[in-house]
């Protein structure tokens, strides 16, 4: 029996041990925020944190998350509100919205890590995270926006 918490709520489970923690949240615990992209570890729309560090849910096991804190973007912030979420939001970031979630979950871990990041920090830690839209530069610019507010 694996046991660990998803967004400050208990969860434990005894099932396939190779079940991927992506197919756990969306299937079994109910929580779509966190996409499906590519399975290989290779777009970043699945990202979620463990224990607060951006990590690729499609492969993750849930059997290796005993003792850990797993935060998805529903749980990002009680109302929707982190810093990351607002400049999102004002900068009109999204397009069609599907990899937006992973995108504001690498965002988050990245500031948490790098609270002022330089254009290569932000390049290092968002390459991984694919946009179909291209909405490359919103990204980047409402990264530095929550720096900035972050800051004052
Ligand atoms: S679905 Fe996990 S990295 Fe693409
Ligand atoms: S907003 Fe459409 S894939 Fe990124």
């Amino acid at each position: 029996m694996v046991e660990f918490s998803v967004n400050g709520t208990k969860h434990s489970f005894d099932g396939d041990p190779e079940t991927p923690l992506l197919w756990y949240l969306r299937d079994l615990a109910g929580m779509p925020g966190t996409k499906f992209g590519c399975g290989l570890g290779l777009c970043g729309a699945c990202t979620v944190h463990l224990d607060g560090v951006a990590t690729r849910s499609c492969q993750t096991w849930v059997s290796d998350l005993d003792g850990v804190e797993v935060t998805t973007i529903e749980g990002l912030s009680e109302d929707g509100n982190h810093p990351v979420q607002v400049a999102w939001r004002e900068l009109n970031v999204a397009q069609c919205g599907y990899c937006q979630p992973g995108q504001i979950m690498q965002a988050a871990s990245l500031l948490s890590e790098t609270p002022d990041p330089s254009d290569e920090d932000i390049n290092a830690s968002m390459s991984g995270n694919i946009c179909r839209c291209g909405t490359y530069p919103r990204i980047r610019a409402a990264i530095k926006l929550a720096a900035e507010r972050a800051g004052q």
